[in-house]
């Protein structure tokens, strides 16, 4: 079985919202919350939550104080899971994430250490260099933007995330720790549905679109 690390401990100062990005409010509910909703629907019931200071945990999980880093919370929700074979990781700051999300990275862990939800990409995208001028255009039917949830072998995890805090600091996602640490990542399919909430435009729309979801009849 799996346990989920759902990472809230951003401060969310590109947002402006006054408050950590994760507890802003969305269609009525504190941002983590339609998160855990997805985690709980796909069959998960042990969740770890790294908070920001000042913050409890939401009722039925185990709540940790976020480090100072990303990956650094997320090593500090690991060493708090209970016992499993199986971690998967996600950004609160996505809470369009679906059940299937989950299931699907779980899955794929049968032919890989870990495995990640990633949309393809849809626009062109080139390199530049601090003059703005571009040096190239990349293939982009070989690219793909990546996002979270983030499914792991527990061990995999574990030792990708025993290195120096500066390299920790570097990290963006956890699935490169494993890379540098020489295991395999494979990409799960997602769409763009599943953005990550970053400026007050994505508040507008993500708000927008969670209000719509619980408006439908068949809204769960
Ligand atoms: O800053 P960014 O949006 O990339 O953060 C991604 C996720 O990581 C967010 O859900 C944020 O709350 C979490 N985070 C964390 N601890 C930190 C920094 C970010 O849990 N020190």
């Amino acid at each position: 079985m799996a346990v989920a690390l759902l990472v809230a401990a951003g401060s969310g100062e590109r947002l402006g919202a006054g408050r950590p990005k994760a507890f802003v409010a969305l269609a009525g509910r504190p941002m983590l919350a339609w998160s855990l909703d997805a985690i709980r629907a796909a069959g998960i019931d042990d969740i770890v939550v790294a908070l920001p200071a000042g913050h409890d945990a939401p009722e039925g999980c185990i709540g940790i104080a976020g480090g100072a880093t990303r990956s650094e919370s997320v090593r500090a929700a690991l060493a708090a899971a209970p016992p499993s074979d199986a971690v998967v990781v996600h950004d609160a700051a996505r809470p369009l994430v679906t059940p299937e999300h989950f299931t699907a990275a779980l899955e794929a862990l049968a032919h890989a250490d870990c495995a990640i939800a990633a949309a393809p990409m849809t626009d062109t995208v080139k390199e530049a260099g601090p003059d703005r001028l571009v040096s190239a255009t990349l293939d982009r039917t070989r690219l793909w933007a990546i996002q979270t949830p983030q499914a792991f072998r527990r061990a995999a995890l574990a030792g990708a995330l025993d290195v120096a805090a500066d390299v920790l600091a570097q990290a963006t996602d956890d699935a490169w720790l494993v890379e540098r640490a020489g295991g395999t990542v494979r990409v799960v399919e997602s769409t763009p549905a599943n953005f990550k909430v970053t400026t007050p435009h994505d508040l507008r729309l993500v708000d927008h679109l969670l209000a719509d979801r619980l408006s439908r009849p068949s809204a769960h």
